[in-house]
């Protein structure tokens, strides 16, 4: 553990939490941000256009949202630009539409500096779906089933590359079972219930006949071609989004904190 490199990455306060799911229903922090982005643009909007209806409407907005920031992660109070803010509307009221302009970036920079240390933590810890509890069936984790999964990948290409057809075959159709069985938990999913079949689709269905006539036609670059196009269509592609959020995930949520390493 001495001689482990380590990083330091900025965690959220634990109250954010009540304001994504599954403590609440929606992602109530996110939308509040889009609101405070949508806001911002506005308010430089009509600031440029010297329109103070319009202009008043949206700072009032923007304020109520900004401030809610607060009243939402108390630990983030002082986060917050209050003196940008309220300058910003007194300007606003006294139609002084350059110094609400320069307001809108000044306070811009507030909003920059929590999402340097805050953004990608938050979403990755809040919105990443969490494949901890998912399950193929009560005897088979979702992680056992992986490790079956990439059993038979390598079985075709060990008994492609030495000749046992046979072997192949038999393990491609395992295979294709496999992924059928963890298509049905995609589909299952909230995630994904809505979607047209999204696991194996059509480019992988087609993809599981042509490497079947490869095994039994083809050359041995051609099955290896087959088998590789295969791995990425059905495994590196899902990877490439979930895994990679999980695992950064799993080591924000359950990762060793520094308490546990300096008191080590
Ligand atoms: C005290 C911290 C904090 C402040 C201040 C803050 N934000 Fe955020 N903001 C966050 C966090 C945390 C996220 C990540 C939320 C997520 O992805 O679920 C975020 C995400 C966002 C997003 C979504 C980005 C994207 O495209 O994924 C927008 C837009 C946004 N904030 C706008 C603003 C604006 C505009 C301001 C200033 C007026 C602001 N925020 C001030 C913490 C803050
Ligand atoms: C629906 C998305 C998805 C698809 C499709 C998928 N995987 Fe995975 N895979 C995951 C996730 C998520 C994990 C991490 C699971 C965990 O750590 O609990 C994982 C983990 C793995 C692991 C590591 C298991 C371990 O021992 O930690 C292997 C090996 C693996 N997958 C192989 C495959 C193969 C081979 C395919 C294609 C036939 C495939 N996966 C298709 C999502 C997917």
């Amino acid at each position: 553990m001495h001689e482990d490199q380590a990083s330091l990455i900025k965690t959220p306060p634990a109250s954010l939490a009540q304001w994504y799911k599954p403590e609440n229903k929606r992602q109530v922090w996110l939308h509040n941000m889009f609101k405070l982005r949508r806001e911002m643009q506005a308010v430089k909007y009509y600031a440029d256009n010297k329109d103070a209806e319009h202009l008043e409407k949206w700072v009032t907005r923007l304020s109520e949202h900004y401030l809610k920031i607060a009243e939402m992660v108390p630990e983030w109070e002082k986060k917050l630009d209050r003196e940008t803010m309220s300058s910003l509307q007194q300007s606003a009221s006294s139609h002084r539409y350059q110094d609400v302009s320069h307001a809108v970036d000044k306070l811009n920079e507030s909003c920059k500096s929590c999402h340097t240390d805050f953004r990608t933590v938050t979403a990755t810890m809040y919105r990443a779906p969490d494949f901890s509890a998912m399950e193929i069936n009560p005897a088979t984790t979702y992680k056992a089933h992986m490790k079956e999964l990439i059993k038979q990948v390598n079985q075709i290409k060990i008994a492609s590359e030495d000749g046992m057809q046979e072997i192949a075959l038999s393990s491609l159709s395992d295979l294709t079972k496999g992924m059928n069985v963890l298509g049905e938990t995609c589909s299952n999913s909230t995630c994904h219930k809505n979607d047209a079949k999204s696991y194996p689709d059509n480019t992988m269905n087609k993809t599981i006949i042509s490497l079947e006539q490869s095994l039994r036609t083809g050359t041995l670059k051609e099955q290896g071609k087959e088998l590789g196009t295969l791995a990425v269509l059905a495994c590196a592609r899902c990877h490439g989004t979930h895994r990679i959020a999980f695992d950064t995930r799993e080591r924000l949520v359950n990762g060793q904190s520094w308490l546990e390493l300096i008191k080590h």
